[in-house]
């Protein structure tokens, strides 16, 4: 009876390991996804996209975005695209509401739709777009795994809880990539996204008007560079003017924003906050010479494809739906 119990709870045991080693295998992505399914499909994608790009030099650096905010929202499954009649998709939280190129993706996806039906998600299309972003501005070429399927839930929470803020510390910043099973190198390789784009004033402006709440300015920026950035938003409430995240060169894809941070021209509260870790400033003062630009665009494809993994859904889990941006309630 004893030794019935045991064998038979040996065998659940058994039973319990091998539907977990099946369901992880079912999780994994993997290169060329839709070779069998969906041939061509990358080349597709990147063909449409280069002539996006050609024509508005801004987008690389929205669709780059785009795919982080949908990967740390909740998980890289599209729902960032998702809609909601009542404003409560991660669409409308406050930290989404400069996120561009929805609607690059949503075309893409109809030129796709149309080679292969119902095939290929909108969370692949979104990790192929940022990869095609980040080579197009002279980044590395590098492989996207692909296999991820879309939720269909997508709540305003997810978003407000998962993204980093823009003032956080290092130790706030590794613990936001650590929720998402990302290291603190994955953090200081990845804030490097910020070689390209723009911020709005309000996301730095604390730093020019009121740092520490008594009116003051952040007394850790460049003197000539805080002039500048003072002078393009012309007080803490305006909302509508931008700055190059990267001082150096904004549209190309490189060294520039180390650079810049290590010469106290960080944009944001969260990039300048990397010189004050013994382990992000080595990195930063290492990425500020010329000749580590192979060892960052090697470590930033790493850790897109360890960014691209977060959360997804893949095997039978989730949809592949016919338009990314549907609404959902
Ligand atoms: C480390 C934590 C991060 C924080 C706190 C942060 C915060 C921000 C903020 C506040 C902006 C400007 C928003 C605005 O004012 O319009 C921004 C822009 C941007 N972020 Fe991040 N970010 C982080 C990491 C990342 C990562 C991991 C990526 C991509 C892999 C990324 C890609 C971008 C890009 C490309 C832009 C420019 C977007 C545009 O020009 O439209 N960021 N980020």
């Amino acid at each position: 009876m004893a030794a019935s119990l045991l064998q038979s709870s040996s065998l659940s045991l058994l039973l319990v390991v091998l539907v977990a080693a099946a369901s992880t295998a079912r999780a994994q992505l993997q290169y060329g996804f839709y070779n069998t399914t969906c041939p061509g499909v990358e080349d597709l994608v990147r063909t449409e996209l280069l002539a996006k790009f050609a024509a508005d030099v801004t987008l690389p650096a929205g669709l780059l975005r785009l795919h982080f905010h949908d990967c740390f929202g909740a998980g890289c499954d599209a729902t960032l695209l998702l809609k909601s009649h009542n404003g409560t998709a991660q669409r409308d939280a406050d930290p989404n509401s400069t996120v561009r190129g929805y609607e690059a993706i949503e075309a893409v996806k109809a030129t796709v739709e149309a080679a292969c039906p119902l095939v290929v998600s909108c969370a692949d299309i979104m990790a192929m777009a940022a990869r095609d972003a980040v080579n197009f501005t002279q980044g590395p070429a590098y492989q996207v795994e692909t296999g991820r399927r879309d939720g269909n839930v997508s709540r305003k929470e997810d978003a407000l809880r998962f993204l980093p803020p823009a003032d956080g510390n290092v130790t706030v910043l590794t613990h936001y990539f650590a929720v998402q099973n990302l290291t603190m190198k994955d953090m200081v390789v990845l804030s490097a996204a910020h070689t390209l784009g723009v911020a709005h004033c309000p996301s730095f402006s604390a730093r020019l008007y009121n740092y520490t709440g008594a009116g003051d300015q952040d007394p850790s920026l460049d003197a000539d560079y805080a002039k500048n950035l003072t002078a393009v938003c012309g007080g803490p409430s305006n909302v509508a003017s931008v700055q190059p995240l990267d001082a150096v060169s904004p549209t190309t894809f490189d060294l520039g924003y180390y650079q810049s941070v290590a010469t106290h021209r960080a944009l944001l509260g969260s990039d300048a906050a990397l010189l004050n870790d013994s382990l992000t400033a080595a990195y930063v003062q290492f990425m500020t010479n010329a000749s580590s630009v192979d060892t960052f665009f090697a470590d930033f494809a790493v850790s897109m494809i360890n960014m691209g993994r977060i959360g997804v859904r893949t095997g039978t889990d989730g949809e592949i739906r016919a338009t990314c941006q549907v609404y959902v309630d």
